[in-house]
């Protein structure tokens, strides 16, 4: 049985990738951060499984980290931890540095002082960042890099210190330069799922109006249930090497919200343009989208397009499985009954609260 170590395991990838190597057998271990809030939500269904093993630490702790690895000695770590929100990388652009670069070379370093460095494969979590502010149109591996946030720059350290390792001392990494991919298991704050919440609940009467920043911005957004198998594959390759992961097709945020206002029987139309823009209900003329400066960020990428080529040809990687269309239709589809069980569960807790106080249940 083989062993996989996943760093970052609560997130969105972790909790699909834990899936994944659950599901073809492997034995599975996963970092956690200690937190004041003990409910791992993505991972809550996997936490009784026999092959599922969680461990405290921190990519910020070295020390950590080595115990951990000695421990649990895998032949493969997938290294997913990071700070990953963009917009936060400005905030916090040193405590984003020492996660997302310096957090890569400790699990580097970690694997070498436990003397796994022949056997132990790593898969490090690139990304389209990188291009930033794009030098050409779609990126390859062969692309060059142009990183534009904090959050990039960290990343390209580490996409460097994977290779630097790999020349230096032989060891299997690899970069996944893996461009946006998406899910029901999205963070909140990220654009794709901040709009099908929105449309969810705006659809619930729940919620009067959505605010973004640059409608114009263009991704190459995947679904991320894809996108780990790639991850997966790439460590299968006989060779340890550098893929781009994408879908090859690019769209906007507007026609993102266009598609999920869509799915809840919304006919949206645009007007006016940049800080006045705004999204119109065609059918009662109502104002659903605005922008608002808030969500603009110093420094945006805003023309990211994948050419999967590659991992097609030498890993035999499906870029195109879950389509633009079913993806936004899966992840409005997923927050309607979300939004809705959350209203549900609110009306029992108020009918509880009358009954208690009329005394008709103790
Ligand atoms: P995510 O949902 O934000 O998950 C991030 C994970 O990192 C969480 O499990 C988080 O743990 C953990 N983490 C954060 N800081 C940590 C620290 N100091 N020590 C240990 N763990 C820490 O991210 P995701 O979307 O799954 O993305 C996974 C990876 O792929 C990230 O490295 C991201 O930068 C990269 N990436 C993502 C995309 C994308 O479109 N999703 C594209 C390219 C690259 P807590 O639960 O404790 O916060
Ligand atoms: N988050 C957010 N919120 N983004 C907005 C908003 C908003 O209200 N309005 C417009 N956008 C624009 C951003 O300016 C950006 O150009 C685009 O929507 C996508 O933003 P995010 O969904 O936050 O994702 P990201 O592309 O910045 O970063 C994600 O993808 C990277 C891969 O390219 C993250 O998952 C990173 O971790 C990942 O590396």
């Amino acid at each position: 049985m083989k062993t996989a170590l996943i760093t970052g395991v609560t997130g969105q990838d972790g909790s699909y990738l834990s899936e994944f190597l659950l599901e073809k057998g492997y034995d599975v271990h996963g970092l956690i951060r200690r937190s004041s809030v003990d409910f791992r939500e993505r991972i809550a269904h996997l936490e009784g499984h026999k092959n599922f093993h969680l461990h405290y630490g921190d990519l910020g702790d070295s020390l950590g980290i080595v115990q951990v690895i000695n421990r649990v000695k895998p032949d493969e770590i997938y290294n997913l931890a990071a700070q990953s929100h963009v917009q936060v990388s400005f905030d916090s652009p040193e405590y984003t540095a020492n996660v997302d670069a310096t957090g890569v070379l400790r699990i580097q370093e970690a694997v070498r002082l436990c003397g796994l460095e022949k056997s132990c494969k790593i898969y490090q979590a690139s990304t389209s960042e990188l291009y930033g502010r794009v030098e050409s149109v779609p990126q390859n591996e062969e692309t060059p890099f142009h990183p534009y946030s904090p959050y990039a720059v960290a990343k390209q350290y580490g996409y460097w210190i994977v290779k630097e390792y790999r020349d230096a001392y032989n060891m299997f990494c690899c970069n996944g330069i893996l461009f946006n991919h998406e899910s029901e298991r999205r963070g909140e704050t990220f654009v794709t799922r901040k709009i099908t919440l929105a449309a969810a609940r705006i659809s619930q009467v729940k919620q009067d109006k959505l605010y973004l920043g640059n409608l114009s911005s263009l991704r190459d957004w995947g679904y991320a249930k894809d996108y780990v198998e790639c991850m997966w594959l790439m460590l299968q390759n006989e060779k340890p090497d550098d893929f781009v992961v994408a879908t090859g097709e690019q769209h906007s945020v507007r026609e993102f919200c266009l598609l999920a206002f869509r799915e809840v029987g919304v006919e949206l139309e645009f007007k006016g343009e940049g800080i006045d823009e705004v999204g119109v209900d065609k059918a009662t003329g109502r104002v659903l989208v605005e922008v608002s400066p808030d969500f603009y960020r110093p420094t945006d990428v805003v023309n990211l397009l994948g050419d999967p080529s590659k991992a097609k040809r030498i890993l035999g990687w499906n870029p195109q499985k879950t389509s633009f269309a079913e993806l936004v239709k899966l992840m409005v589809k997923s927050d309607i009954a979300k939004i809705a069980s959350e209203g549900a569960a609110k009306r029992v807790k108020l009918n509880l609260e009358e009954y208690l106080e009329k005394g008709i249940v103790k």
